[in-house]
């Protein structure tokens, strides 16, 4: 049987995952050094939790960890169906194309019970999955073309709190303000907030309470020196 850090070093990772026996997935990003930066509750005994957008399944795997009754974990498998801007559409999709298999061998490896579901997070609805106590969404809203109806589908599938967490931007003479940036032609990204737009988009989905935690940098694993900087909320229904 082939060793499990030979099968990991078969795919590009997004996530830093610890597999046990010595094995860490060399992720794009490390989670782990900031778990602290996110405002996820620490005891999530009893509770159906969501993750929205799992990629390699960190955080869905993170809240079984903590306690988690159930967790489903919601992605897209096609990376066709992925909002990509028009100039990008052609660009190299390995890390999009491998991450149904990546995130089967984590869950093998770690015995995990989390159930991947394939879709869209603007299809997301209790007609077709229920309700969850508590919801998590990591670095999606950069992705969508239109960040506000998949947050008003988590909205209308939570019954306790959800947080959401994305790339944030701080800019000149914000004072305040809700501002967001336009890219969509040089990268994957279309809307980038400032951390009141962040908490504007969440409370325009018809959340009734917004905390804003203090912004925290999420560094590349590989370095570099692009640092960006995340803003992330605990907002309550
Ligand atoms: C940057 S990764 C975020 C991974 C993880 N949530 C985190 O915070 O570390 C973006 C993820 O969003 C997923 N995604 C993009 N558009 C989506 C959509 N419309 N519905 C569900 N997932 C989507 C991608 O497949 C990918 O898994």
């Amino acid at each position: 049987m082939e060793a499990l850090s030979d099968e990991v070093a078969r795919y590009p990772w997004y996530h830093s995952l610890d597999l046990g026996g010595g094995v860490v997935t060399p992720g794009m990003f490390d989670h782990r050094p900031v778990l602290d930066r996110y405002p996820l509750p620490a005891d999530l005994s009893g509770m159906r939790c969501l993750d929205v957008a799992t990629m390699d399944g960190f955080w869905a795997f993170e809240m079984e960890r903590r306690g988690a009754a159930s967790v489903t974990a919601l992605d897209l498998e096609d990376p066709e169906e992925l909002d990509w801007p028009a100039s990008l559409r052609s660009q190299d999709k390995a890390l999009d194309e491998s991450k149904g298999e990546r995130f089967a061998l984590a869950h093998r490896a770690l015995g995990s019970r989390v159930e991947r579901v394939l879709m869209s997070a603007y299809d997301l609805g209790s007609d077709r999955l229920g309700q969850f106590d508590f919801v998590f969404c990591g670095d999606l809203l950069l992705h969508l073309k239109d960040p506000i109806t998949p947050l008003e589908n988590i909205r209308s599938v939570c019954t306790g709190s959800a947080v959401i967490v994305n790339v944030i931007k701080r800019f000149r003479f914000q004072r305040g303000r809700a501002l967001a940036e336009l890219d969509g032609i040089d990268n994957f990204e279309w809307w980038v907030t400032n951390l009141e737009g962040l908490v504007r988009l969440v409370r325009a989905a018809g959340f009734a309470r917004v905390d804003a935690s203090e912004p925290f940098e999420l560094p590349f694993r590989t370095g570099g020196d692009w640092r960006g900087l995340r803003g992330a909320v605990r907002a309550w229904v």
